[in-house]
């Protein structure tokens, strides 16, 4: 397949257009400015003249656009412009968000916008959320399956048996999948002992270790994140494997958590969660919104929320920076990307750089990548059964 630049180009200078336009309404809707006109004028941007440096059709343009409001539509969406700008700039160099807002703030008498509709931004943000963020009662349990199977060595039949009699959710996962189509050929499995054999002790562990973390993500806003999850696990294990970064039971085990952020982001407050559905529903990227708003990615988040689940210090600063790579030098950490980026739900900007830099930081290639990423059919399996 050959990739046309120039269509790259527009498409990324297009969705440009699309989170500034998703911003601009946010911004003027706390300003007071009509959502519609903001929209059009944020989508056309580079097809206008600044406002400020425009005159006769120029100047026509923008009054056929915005109306009356032209003068604070045009600020708002050069404020917004300059905010998508430094957003997809930080690949390049980190910045806190409170930086960026100084620094666009600063340039306000440059560029002639009025330096007080930047203030409407530092409102949307929410500055004390990480007390309030926790995982749902369910993860207790979680934790302890995870302290139990987590550790890479072989496992008896009798003791899966244990642990999965103790917790029904456990235990009705291992019958459905034993009496699924893929292994349900005889007579029907009844006991958990024989489901397990049914499946085999390897696939049976890692049906319990999935079945544990699945009901953290039972929320209908979680769905695709869990079936996501639940995809990523055999890819993370398989490139576990392939690079020696971890074992194959640990990539896996990453895949199941590396976005267990996402789940402790129900509890932000509700005014912050509206904005972050509706930046994203506007085009703008999950883990964009959450750094916009928050400060932090739901990798950052969740690093927090399971550092007591006795994962290696490496392995939680894969989930941390698994959005961010280029902030770790770990070679975990450019793997946790690259299996983000392969099996990813369009979570942050897309960035070839990234994919580039931490394919030559582990060494692999576009193509070994690819010929890494199959399908894992136990966890099909569960899927179906889920
Ligand atoms: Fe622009
Ligand atoms: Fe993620
Ligand atoms: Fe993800």
């Amino acid at each position: 397949m050959v990739i046309d630049p120039m269509s790259l180009d527009h498409s990324a200078q297009q969705a440009h257009c699309q989170r500034t336009a998703a911003l601009a309404v946010e911004l003027g809707r706390r300003a007071g400015v009509a959502a519609q006109p903001l929209t059009h004028a944020a989508l056309l941007h580079h097809s206008l003249e600044p406002l400020s440096h425009s005159s006769g059709l120029g100047r026509l343009a923008w009054q056929v656009l915005a109306g009356d409001d032209a003068r604070r539509i045009a600020d708002i969406v050069e404020i917004c412009n300059l905010l998508d700008e430094q957003l997809e700039a930080l690949e390049f160099e980190y910045k806190e968000v409170e930086t960026i807002l100084e620094e666009i703030q600063s340039l306000a008498p440059l560029e002639g916008f009025d330096p007080a509709l930047v203030e409407h931004l530092r409102d949307m943000r929410c500055g004390e959320f990480s007390d309030q963020l926790q995982l749902p009662v369910e993860a207790g349990a979680a934790r302890l399956v995870f302290r139990s199977l987590s550790a890479p060595r072989e496992y008896e039949i009798r003791e899966l048996e244990a642990i999965a009699l103790r917790d029904p959710v456990l235990a009705g996962s291992l019958l459905g999948v034993a009496n699924s189509a893929l292994f349900g050929r005889g007579r029907r499995v009844s006991t958990v002992g024989r489901a397990i054999a049914s499946i085999g002790v390897d696939g049976a562990r890692k049906i319990m270790l999935a079945s544990a973390v699945r009901p953290l993500f039972a929320s209908a806003g979680l769905r695709r994140t869990w079936s996501h999850s639940l995809s990523s696990a055999p890819l993370c294990s398989a490139l576990a494997h392939h690079t020696g970064l971890l074992s194959a039971d640990e990539g896996f085990l990453f895949g199941l958590v590396h976005d267990i952020g996402a789940v402790a982001l129900q509890f932000l407050p509700r005014d912050t969660l509206d904005t972050l559905r509706k930046l994203v529903e506007g085009g703008c990227p999950p883990a964009y919104v959450e750094r916009l708003l928050l400060g932090s990615d739901h990798g950052e988040i969740g690093a927090g929320l399971i550092a007591q689940w006795h994962f290696p210090e490496e392995f939680i600063d894969a989930v941390r920076f698994h959005h961010q790579p280029e902030r770790s030098s770990s070679k975990l950490v450019s793997l946790a990307y690259l299996a983000e980026f392969w099996s990813g739900l369009d979570e942050d900007l897309p960035s070839f750089g990234r994919v580039e830099a931490c394919l030559d930081c582990v060494g692999l290639t576009l193509e070994t990548l690819v010929e890494i990423g199959s399908p894992d059919s136990i966890l099909s399996t569960l899927k179906s059964v889920a």
